[in-house]
């Protein structure tokens, strides 16, 4: 295997975090490691003269414990820089086995939670096989992980999972295997996969591979999964940034979102009417979606459905039963607080339905009846195509449990038909009229009533986190309460405006900014007298969600091209969030 497969399988990962990144290559009896600040997309493969090897982990990294720097960048060697392990997860009780190691003298480098591991494996390894001081290592360690572990010694890779994704590629040549924790990584050298489940290990050695079960305490047989991924569509193409790739392709995915089949809408409209309590959940971006949901619900389907941000969700916990249904909205399909309220709700007897984009996720392979969303390989780290598929789902799906699937499904295609219109090059430049004036503002704020208040909430965080401009939503109502105290002269604030019984007030609340020195830049069918500037939207109905938050994800884009940042890594954060 040569140091170009790793790296550029890193590169396809780097969406997952990529603060910084390492490299260990196994050299005869000799584990050599280099290590980096940065992302690994920066560097040139020949210029720094890798070592070739046979076996090799690479790792890029996303900081939970310790700062990023060099010495906390994976992987991270034992004591005695024999055993070397990559790890992603938080291995929540590491406080406490580091103790025990120091006091058997173990001296520890970095500040991480996954250099514990390597130790651990050492000390089990004082006493055991090295197969086997990974078995007891992995039933120490608490909270999710995926670990790949090699020993200077040892002709082979051993990888555990629980809880974080880990997927083996079967390599089109005889003895190649790949170990990653999403599958672009090795997509370019085979769509042939085989899922590691929670509480597995594999071992690879000389072209043979082994899975065990930790909990079964046997060896066990894995089948070999041909998936259906275009490695193409991975690629920026003819665009400077996937985000700007992503926004665009929504004149294709809400179609596809939609024209998929009817009877697992049906299905999951089905379990809606006849569910005692419904709980939609998501985090971030998609936990906006939710919100929505919540409101498409309410007004559509004359139904109340709960709504819980993942990380939230546990408290809810005493109200579930064999009777609920609970609705879980991902893109990755791995983020752990999602992953978490499903085992909550699992655990009680509760029916999940995921709707997901990664149908190859742990989510989609937990829950009971999976709605893929088919917005294809979503990149950037700002979630854009996912956003509306997911939220043209959940319209379809209120329309459904009120027995208007057509009426539904003819809205949804006629409002992909005006997007299709609406997204051109005439209508960015117009959008960066207004992102020229407001780059260098320091807050601005985001207004929406009914359906549009969470989505308020989601321009917010779109803006937040590729402009890094500090964003904040409310809904419209909110303002007089205490944020219009935030508003100075030539504060730019974005109205959100439907064509439905909102507007009338959502207008009124914008002239209350105007009247104390806001700047209001309005997304409506119409332009208003209280606009300063205006973006024009189809007048769709119920899906003014859709077509309202895409003129900002292009204005959220657009600023941060013009600020100087990367709008498809931005600072600080990873595509999938795999940790609580
Ligand atoms: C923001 C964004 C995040 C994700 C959140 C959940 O643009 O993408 O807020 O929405 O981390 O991720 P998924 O949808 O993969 O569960």
């Amino acid at each position: 295997m040569s140091s170009t497969y790793l790296i550029e399988g890193l590169k396809c990962l780097e969406y997952r975090g990529y603060d910084s990144w390492g490299l260990a290559f196994k050299i005869g009896n000799n584990i050599e490691i280099k290590k980096e600040v940065g992302k690994i997309s920066d560097i040139q493969i020949k210029k720094l003269g890798f070592p070739e090897s046979h076996l090799a982990i690479g790792h890029s990294r996303w900081a939970t414990h310790g700062k990023v720097n060099k010495t906390n960048a994976h992987p991270h060697s034992s004591e005695n820089n024999e055993i070397v392990v990559a790890h992603n997860g938080i291995f929540e009780n590491y406080l406490e086995v580091k103790k025990v190691l120091q006091k058997k003298g173990h001296k520890f480098l970095s500040e991480t939670d996954s250099e514990v591991i390597a130790h651990l494996i050492e000390e089990h390894n004082k006493s055991h096989s090295f197969e086997e001081s990974i078995k007891l290592a992995a039933g120490e360690i608490e909270g999710r992980y995926a670990i790949v572990v090699m020993k200077n010694d040892e002709n082979k890779i051993i990888a555990a999972r629980k809880g974080s994704p880990l997927i083996i590629g079967v390599g089109k040549n005889q003895d190649e295997y790949f170990i990653a924790s999403d599958i672009p990584a090795f997509l370019k050298h085979t769509n042939k996969v085989i899922y590691l489940d929670d509480n597995q290990i594999v071992t690879i050695e000389n072209g043979k591979i082994d899975f065990y079960d930790t909990v079964r305490r046997e060896k066990i047989a894995k089948r070999i999964i041909e998936i259906d991924l275009d490695a193409e569509t991975a690629e920026k193409g003819e665009f400077p940034h996937f985000m700007i790739k992503e926004i665009m392709e929504q004149k294709d995915t809400l179609a596809r979102a939609i024209n998929q089949d009817p009877a697992i809408i049906e299905k999951v409209a089905g379990e809606i009417k006849n569910a005692f309590g419904t709980y939609l959940i998501g985090c971030g971006t998609a936990g906006k979606v939710g919100m929505v949901g919540e409101y498409l619900f309410a007004k559509i389907a004359k139904k109340h459905i709960n709504f819980s941000f993942g990380s939230e969700f546990a408290n809810y916990k005493d109200f579930l039963n064999k009777k609920t249904l609970l609705i879980a909205i991902s893109q990755s399909g791995e983020t752990a607080d999602t992953l978490e309220a499903i085992e909550i709700a699992k655990a009680k007897g509760v029916k999940v339905a995921a709707i997901v984009n990664v149908e190859s996720s742990t989510m989609a392979r937990t829950a009971d009846i999976v709605i893929p969303i088919k917005a294809g390989l979503e990149k950037a780290v700002a979630s854009t195509k996912a956003t509306t598929s997911q939220l043209a789902i959940l319209t379809l799906l209120a329309y459904t449990c009120d027995g208007g699937v057509k009426t539904g499904k003819q809205l949804l295609a006629d409002t992909a038909s005006q997007i299709n219109d609406m997204i051109n090059p005439r209508y960015e430049e117009h959008i960066m009229k207004i992102a020229k004036k407001i780059s260098n503002v320091e807050s601005m704020y985001i207004i929406g009533r009914g359906l549009n208040y969470p989505i308020a909430l989601e321009a917010a965080i779109k803006l937040q986190e590729v402009s890094y401009i500090h964003a904040e939503g409310f809904a419209g109502g909110e303002l007089k309460h205490g944020p219009l105290a935030l508003i100075s002269q030539n504060t730019p604030v974005i109205a959100l405006v439907a064509n439905d019984n909102t507007k009338k007030d959502i207008l009124n609340n914008a002239a209350e900014i105007k009247a104390r020195g806001g700047y209001i830049i309005g997304i409506a069918p119409e332009n208003e007298d209280v606009f300063d500037f205006w973006i024009k939207v189809p007048d769709t109905g119920d899906t003014s969600p859709i077509v309202n938050i895409i003129p900002v994800q292009i204005l959220a884009y657009q600023l941060a091209v013009l600020r100087q940042n990367d709008p498809d890594k931005p600072r600080n954060l990873a595509k999938s969030v795999t940790v609580k």
